[in-house]
């Protein structure tokens, strides 16, 4: 059995007047330590399918196990990863990072000192003290990611977490949060809009059509893009190829809506 295994799973949102069908028959299944995108057009159900993942809320049917358990919003198998960093604006950094543990009653000195380590690794060194506001955006999501990580989960769900950056912010980030799971040995699926981002950072990528979301095609990002850093991936060959692929199944989808 794979690490993460989603079966025929369909989702509808309902409101008094009608019901909108998000999902359908969505089935995947992902091994330990893969990165993968779910890349589409707005709407096409991509944080619906995460937020399933993250246990927020059951399908309308289907089945999901994560490392052979239900999805459990309060387990610690799962770090969560957004646009907005939601970092507490009235804590500083550091009680934002330790609040995870401390909720899970996992905070202790050990703990603390592996985030906190964290922390200085990916160069946020000093800002322990400060609030959020005091941090650019890229440093915010910088925070948000030590937050994340702090509680050790297997699987990361990234939902659009570079969105909101400036361009260079972007590809920095990028790198580092690569770089991070793959040291981690992290699973990690990430939603996206952007095709370059998918390709740079996963090892397969789940392409979604609109209305229901469905998947459309799975593409295999060649060994020679995964081995390196999402900044040298987007000067390699290969990147341009996949790119062009991936660009014109995006056209002929949206031709047919
Ligand atoms: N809470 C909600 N209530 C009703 N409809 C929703 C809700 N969330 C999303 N939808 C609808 O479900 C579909 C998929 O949305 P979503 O998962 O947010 O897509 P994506 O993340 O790919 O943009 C869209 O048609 C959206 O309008
Ligand atoms: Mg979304």
């Amino acid at each position: 059995m794979s690490f993460l295994e989603v079966k025929q799973v369909a989702h509808f949102y309902f409101s008094p007047s009608n019901a909108t069908k998000a999902l359908e028959d969505i089935s995947f299944s992902i091994k330990e330590g893969e990165f993968i995108s779910l890349l589409g057009p707005s709407g096409c159900g991509k944080t619906t399918m995460l937020s399933i993942l993250a246990g927020l809320f059951p399908p309308t049917s289907g089945s999901i196990t994560i490392d052979h358990e239900a999805p459990d919003a309060n387990s610690n198998l799962i770090g969560y990863m957004l646009q907005q960093d939601y970092l507490f604006p009235w804590k500083t950094i550091e009680e934002n990072i330790l609040l995870g543990l401390k909720l899970n009653g996992r905070l202790n000195e050990e703990t603390k000192q592996t985030a906190l380590h964290f922390l200085k690794q990916i160069g946020l060194e000093g800002v322990e003290k400060q609030f959020p506001r005091q941090l650019s955006g890229g440093m915010r999501q910088r925070a948000a990611l030590a937050r994340t990580m702090a509680v050790n989960p297997k699987l990361l769900l990234l939902d659009e977490p570079f969105s909101a950056l400036d361009y260079q912010t972007k590809l920095k980030l990028e790198d580092l949060v690569f770089e991070t799971l793959l040291d981690y040995k992290k699973t990690a699926v990430l939603v996206t809009h952007d095709i370059g981002e998918a390709i740079s950072m996963s090892d397969r990528i789940f392409l979604f059509s609109a209305k229901p979301g469905r998947i459309h095609k799975v593409f295999d990002v060649p060994r020679e893009l995964r081995d390196v850093t999402p900044f040298d991936v987007r000067s390699k060959d290969a990147y341009n190829d996949i790119f062009q692929t991936i660009w014109k199944e995006l056209e002929n989808l949206e031709e047919n809506n």
